[in-house]
């Protein structure tokens, strides 16, 4: 079976099981927004997918792969990509370095960086997003949060992952910045990625989701194409 499939999840942290039994499977071509209460579970559940943390029990299948139990740079390798809620960037780095961050190509031969290669990568990969950045040589840390945040996907994007995991892209966004966010979610849609966003902010769910699950204290509590839901059942189940 093609996809991301999760079987029986769980996620305890020492006395406390932040995730119950989770089985959920995600299909290519399609958003899927998780929405819940601040410690529903949420961020832990991506992280779970990227290998960042390791389930207690159950199975993680991305096109019949077995990946539970392997490492987050193993889950990067089979395609497994996540843009973490605080981005994750090297401040003082410029944006290509960034965009390469633990990814550095090398010269094989002499094993130096092939520094003209990554910048004409990055710039490619850049305007094929259509994210515009004067200058690549900037400094991450001063470009503004919008630009932080689209070098994040960027540098999620730029090895044709099968899965991007999005932990709420636009929280720290200014109104005017959300909007190419969300279209960078789009664009990855369109490329035939599995796209999960995780996020409190509804009105960029229902922009761009294609379905919404609701989580609660480590538990499903709704799962339906975001057509056939609205706003207010969405918070019911959130709060309800
Ligand atoms: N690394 C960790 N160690 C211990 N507890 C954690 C850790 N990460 C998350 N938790 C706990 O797990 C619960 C779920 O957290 P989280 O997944 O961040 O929720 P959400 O993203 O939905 O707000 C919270 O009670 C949080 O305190
Ligand atoms: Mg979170």
């Amino acid at each position: 079976m093609s996809g991301l499939r999760l079987e029986n999840i769980t996620k305890s942290f020492g006395a406390i099981q932040v995730l119950q039994p989770m089985t959920l499977a995600f299909k290519a071509g399609q958003v899927t927004a998780i929405v819940g209460d601040n410690g529903a579970g949420k961020s832990t559940l991506l992280k779970v997918m990227a290998g960042i943390h390791k389930p207690n029990a159950g199975a993680i299948y991305l096109d019949d792969k077995l990946l539970t139990n392997l490492s987050a740079a193993d889950h990067r390798a089979c395609g497994v990509e996540m843009v973490y809620q605080d981005l994750a960037l090297a401040k003082q780095q410029n944006v290509v370095a960034n965009l390469f961050l633990g990814r550095e190509q090398t010269r094989t031969c002499f094993g130096f960086l092939n520094r003209t290669a990554m910048a004409e990568r990055a710039k490619n990969e850049l305007n094929r997003l259509g994210i515009s950045i004067a200058d690549l040589n900037t400094p991450v840390g001063m470009l503004s949060g919008g630009q932080q945040q689209a070098v994040a996907i960027a540098r999620a994007a730029l090895f044709e992952p099968k899965v991007l995991l999005f932990d709420e892209p636009t929280a720290a966004l200014a109104a005017r910045e959300v909007g190419q966010v969300l279209d960078l979610i789009r664009q990855q849609k369109e490329q035939g990625r599995i796209v999960i966003l995780v996020s409190h902010r509804l009105n960029d769910v229902f922009a761009v989701a294609d379905r919404i699950v609701v989580m609660k204290q480590g538990r499903l509590i709704s799962d339906t194409p975001t057509a056939a839901t609205s706003m207010s059942k969405v918070v019911e189940n959130i709060v309800g």
